[in-house]
């Protein structure tokens, strides 16, 4: 990537603190560290390439050279949005949707929580790790994993779920720099209405799976099958369970439902 042109594609949004590097452990641990230190809201974290790359559940994200994108950006929760701090994950997942959606024209989905998905495939993946100082909020790191070039298709994202790159869909190059700059735009301006039903209604709009046959996966083994209703205010995914009634989860990943699979365990 080039440093210059994301800083000047970037004035505009009025993102001035930048760090960047051809390759890093992780743009999430960087941005904790700086958090810190003393970063202020908006500071941003890229890098070309990734080799301690995390994603949700402690599985790995790793960022080959020239072929992704990966980046950090620092938030500093308002007072409204402090009960609502599950809900920057999802910020980030239609953030990529909607740049998917005005610089490409595409069609993504997301993937409840915040996977973002090409034609029923994971294209980009979200960890937002909030950090602490007891009970007191320092800041949100939202970071961002999208594959744009085959390149990007490691071994690690086969085991998550059945992936894809942007320019497999586009078909067309991508300009990695120019892509950045409408998800972080993208970021600031829904931002405005996170705490609003219409986030809510524009996340569920979004929403893959709908009315599926779905199975629930909570990270420690425990499963649950259902038919996927959609999202709550607070972020929870609603599965009606083959009784009928309507459960909530804060926590999990979903699956369509493999055949064979009968009922809650
Ligand atoms: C997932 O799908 O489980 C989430 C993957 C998140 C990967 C991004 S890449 C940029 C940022 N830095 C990290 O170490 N992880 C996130």
């Amino acid at each position: 990537m080039d440093p210059e042109k994301i800083r000047a594609s970037l004035s505009d949004l009025q993102i001035t603190q930048i760090r960047y590097f051809d390759e890093i452990g992780s743009t999430n641990d960087e941005a904790l560290n700086w958090l810190e230190s003393g970063a202020v809201e908006y500071s941003l974290v890229v890098a070309d390439s990734q080799t301690k790359g995390r994603g949700r559940f402690d599985r790995k994200w790793i960022t080959n050279p020239g072929s992704g994108l990966a980046f950090s950006i620092i938030i500093k929760p308002r007072e409204n949005e402090m009960r609502r701090l599950s809900l920057f994950a999802p910020l980030g997942a239609l953030a990529v949707a909607r740049a998917l959606e005005e610089a490409f024209g595409l069609s993504p989905q997301i993937k409840w929580p915040n996977d973002v998905l090409l034609v029923g495939k994971k294209a980009c993946g979200i960890l937002a790790e909030a950090s602490w100082n007891g009970a007191s909020l320092k800041g949100v790191v939202l970071g961002i994993g999208v594959n744009i070039s085959k390149a990007s298709l490691s071994p690690t994202l086969l085991a998550i779920f059945p992936p894809t790159c942007v320019e497999e869909v586009y078909c067309k190059p991508i300009d990695r720099e120019l892509f950045l700059m409408e998800i972080l735009r993208n970021i600031i301006n829904l931002r405005q209405a996170l705490t609003t039903p219409e986030f809510l209604s524009d996340w569920q709009e979004h929403l893959a799976l709908k009315n599926e046959h779905v199975m629930l996966e909570n990270g420690d083994g425990n499963s649950v099958v259902g038919r996927l209703r959609g999202v709550a205010p607070d972020g929870s995914l609603e599965i009606e369970l083959d009784d009928g009634t309507v459960k909530h989860f804060l926590i999990g990943d979903v699956r369509l439902k493999p055949a064979g699979t009968k009922r809650e365990v």
